[in-house]
């Protein structure tokens, strides 16, 4: 396999670097500590048009692409992973309406999603249906030429932020993953408001919210795709939200891993620096082993998506290794600094908390097993 990042991808990457040192770096343990959503910062990224990177130029998206888009994801995490975060979601809602939305409907919301004139966000996980979304019991149903939609969507990222919505809700009598439907639900619509907003353990500065839908009427003309499609959206829309998380975890882990490294190269016990000391070196040199691990089969998945080739199984390994991989990583990077890394003082007992949810959300690390071992057995 020849695999090349081209000077146009570095590009990315090294723009990515440096808006990040700049407007990230400095300025994200204070919005994490205040739970601050950083909008001033996200404008700036959608003006850079790291929101809308898999979107084709005629479409208002810089079509940079699916590795172009990892590069840069990892730069912004190892940042600020709460931004991370926020820039994951809003390419990963750019994705329903590239490949399911009509001609008007692309006009009317892709291009403003790309430019980064809207935000979107994903609705599809509800209180009692998290791991199984084909248990969900929101519904739309279509009276004359509106859907009617009720229901509560429950750890939407940016919800309170998004400018619209895509949105999974049952329109069929069919059970489980079946008579599901996708739409987009604009900001503003009568009956849709904003629940409770989640304080969470770490992504402090990512914005989490319930969405609340009570007769909530949209136009018909909202439907993406055809009625009982929506599982396949979600799970199209998933499959490239996983390469993104993959990449997010990518970024904490060598985050973790710079922070330990230089804090070992400080820090004297036993009259001498504890770099010195092969038990540091060997939990040192098992991550960056793994962090480097993580990297290629992120790239991997991206490059398949990126040639039009199925990246389901890539993107769930990928997902898989990274954030596990992101998680050891912490753990260890917090070992390393022993009492001080679990002070507010250094920035390790953030990345230790943001890294957490990493093996949660876009699907566990058992459901990715669970991807696999299916995509195994096809194959
Ligand atoms: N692409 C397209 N279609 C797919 C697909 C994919 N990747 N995966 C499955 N499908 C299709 C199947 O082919 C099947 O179609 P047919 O009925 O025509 O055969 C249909 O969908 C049903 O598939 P399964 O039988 O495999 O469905 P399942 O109920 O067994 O579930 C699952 C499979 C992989 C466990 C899935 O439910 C899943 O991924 N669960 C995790 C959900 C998740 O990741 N939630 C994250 C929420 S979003 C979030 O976290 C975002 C955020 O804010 C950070």
């Amino acid at each position: 396999m020849a695999f090349e990042i081209s000077s146009e991808q570095e590009m990315i990457r090294l723009m990515a670097r440096d808006f990040a040192k700049k407007e990230l770096e400095p300025k994200a343990a204070a919005w994490d500590r205040q739970g601050t959503f950083p909008l001033e910062a996200i404008k700036k990224m959608a003006d850079l048009g790291l929101l809308g990177m898999m979107v084709p130029p005629e479409l208002g998206g810089s079509g940079a692409g699916a590795v172009a888009y990892c590069l840069a994801l990892q730069e912004i995490a190892y940042a600020c992973a709460s931004s991370a975060v926020t820039m994951s979601v809003a390419n990963l809602s750019t994705e329903p309406l590239l490949k399911f939305g009509n001609k008007q409907q692309k006009e009317k919301w892709l291009t403003g999603l790309a430019e980064g004139a809207l935000l979107g966000a994903f609705a599809l996980t509800e209180p009692g249906a998290g791991s199984d979304p084909g248990s969900m019991t929101t519904t739309a149903v279509l009276k004359k030429d509106k859907y009617i939609i009720n229901g509560t969507k429950v750890f939407i990222t940016h919800g309170q932020y998004a400018d619209i919505i895509n949105l999974i809700a049952r329109t069929g009598q069919e059970k489980g993953t079946k008579g599901l439907s996708a739409f987009i639900v604009e900001k503003g619509t009568p009956g849709f408001k904003i629940g409770t907003k989640e304080e969470k353990l770490g992504l402090r500065a990512s914005n989490t919210v319930e969405l609340v839908f009570e007769d909530c009427e949209i136009p018909a003309k909202n439907l993406m795709g055809n009625p009982g499609e929506g599982f396949k959206v979600a799970m199209g829309a998933l499959d490239s939200g996983r390469i993104g998380i993959a990449s997010q975890s990518t970024g904490i882990a060598r985050a973790c891993l710079d922070e330990a490294v230089s804090y070992s190269k400080e820090r004297r016990q036993f009259g001498k620096t504890i770099n010195s000391f092969e038990a540091i070196q060997f939990m040192l040199a098992d991550a960056a082993t793994k962090i480097e691990a993580a990297y290629w089969l992120t790239l991997i998945a991206a490059d398949r998506k990126d040639r039009g080739l199925k990246f389901t199984k890539e993107a769930s390994m990928a997902k898989l290794l990274a954030s596990e991989t992101a998680n050891s990583t912490a753990y260890m990077a917090l070992q390393v600094h022993g009492g001080y890394g679990y002070t507010k003082d250094y920035k390790v007992e953030r990345l230790y908390r943001d890294a957490r949810a990493t093996t949660i959300y876009e699907g566990t690390s058992e459901i990715q097993r669970i991807v696999i071992a299916r995509e195994l057995i096809r194959e």
